[in-house]
């Protein structure tokens, strides 16, 4: 078995966005190796995540129908309501004591649904970082995921080093300045954050920019990036025009703002859920923009699938302990792992409050 980065338990992540949780159908996802079917109640629309195995024969409950806020499993009718207690079985009045499945706190923000996976008692909501601008007024956001058959550590070695943007983006999104400039990284290590920056003074414009700001010519172009450890990935870029900096007071009117977020969650080995969104606040009202955006993140983010699905394949043929040679562009990176380690090891510890993330 290659290496793959063991799973942080006691931990929220993302299975979901808002749109997709709904009555019409039940959704199943995979976190963590746990199966889950996902819906909403019919009154308050709260969302709920209850474990996906009826414990009758094991048929998934997300192939099976809602009746009100209940369940009813599709095999033979097992019927469970929002806390995963049977309340009814086929033939009989008894309910077997047993009879329930588990379910799992949620909690629904910023148009995302998380899931918390691990020890109920645990689960604070104030922990979940927030990426407000996927739900704000002034903003457009375009999004999609996409699952890749890899190692969730791969998709965060990916994220945390857009120097792959220049080869693997090329026409797209990646330009020669950002492969040959330099990265400030700045780790906090008890909040579990690693900031990765890089700022182009004199760069090409790519295609992705180019057409849709309609900047001519070359421009600054900032990547600020704020990894949340494990799940929430932001990207905060600014585009300018070469010249144009930000006022001293921290304004910015000719700079392009957009919010590039993901969420990685891990499924089960091997295997991860690759969330992707562009958010902007500028040329709102342009369709045009949007679908050119959609498109071309979305040509971007299969790059990234299509490689990591290659590397996966090849990884799992080296033998264990294979060595890799890592430079300074693997600083975010490494630092990522650490924590994921870090998180890892808590996460395992039975009983324990994991350590109070500073917000
Ligand atoms: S498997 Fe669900 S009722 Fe039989
Ligand atoms: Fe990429």
């Amino acid at each position: 078995m290659p290496h793959m980065t063991a799973f942080a338990r006691n931990q929220w992540y993302v299975v979901a966005y808002s749109h997709e949780v709904g009555r019409e159908e039940l959704l199943g996802r995979t976190v963590l190796g746990e199966p889950l079917v996902l819906y909403r109640t019919e009154k308050e629309g709260t969302p709920v995540a209850l474990h996906d195995r009826c414990v009758h024969r094991r048929y998934p409950l997300s192939a099976s129908r809602l009746d009100g806020d209940r369940i009813v499993c599709g095999y033979h009718g097992f019927t469970y309501d929002t806390t995963g207690r049977c309340v009814s079985v086929p033939g009989q009045k008894r309910i077997p004591r047993t009879a329930r499945v588990p379910s799992y706190p949620v909690v629904e923000q910023d148009s995302l649904v998380w899931v918390w996976i691990g020890d109920p008692e645990l689960a604070d909501p104030q922990t979940i970082p927030r990426a407000r601008h996927l739900d704000s007024p002034g903003w457009v956001t375009v999004r999609g995921m996409e699952p890749i058959d890899a190692d969730y550590g791969l998709l965060v070695d990916n994220l945390l080093d857009l120097s792959h943007e220049t080869y693997l983006h090329g026409g797209y999104i990646g330009t020669p300045e950002v492969a040959a400039t330099p990265i400030t990284t700045e780790v906090d290590e008890a909040a579990g954050i690693v900031r990765v920056s890089r700022h182009m003074d004199d760069a090409e414009c790519p295609p992705f920019y180019a057409k849709s700001t309609g900047i001519q010519g070359r421009i600054t172009r900032w990547q600020d990036i704020e990894y949340h450890a494990p799940c929430l990935y932001l990207l905060h870029s600014r585009v300018a025009p070469v010249g144009v900096l930000p006022e001293a007071d921290g304004s910015d009117p000719h700079g392009f703002h957009t919010e590039i977020t993901y969420a990685i969650t891990p499924s089960a080995p091997g295997k991860v859920y690759d969330f992707w969104a562009v958010s902007r606040d500028w040329a709102t009202d342009d369709t045009e923009v949007t679908e050119f955006l959609r498109k071309s993140n979305h040509t971007v983010v299969m790059q990234d699938v299509d490689a990591l699905n290659l590397l996966q394949k090849a990884l799992s043929t080296e033998p264990a302990g294979y060595q890799e040679l890592s430079i300074n562009i693997d600083t975010g990176g490494l630092a990522a792992r650490r924590i994921l380690a870090r998180l890892v090891e808590e996460g395992e510890k039975p009983g324990e409050k994991p350590e109070e993330k500073v917000r």
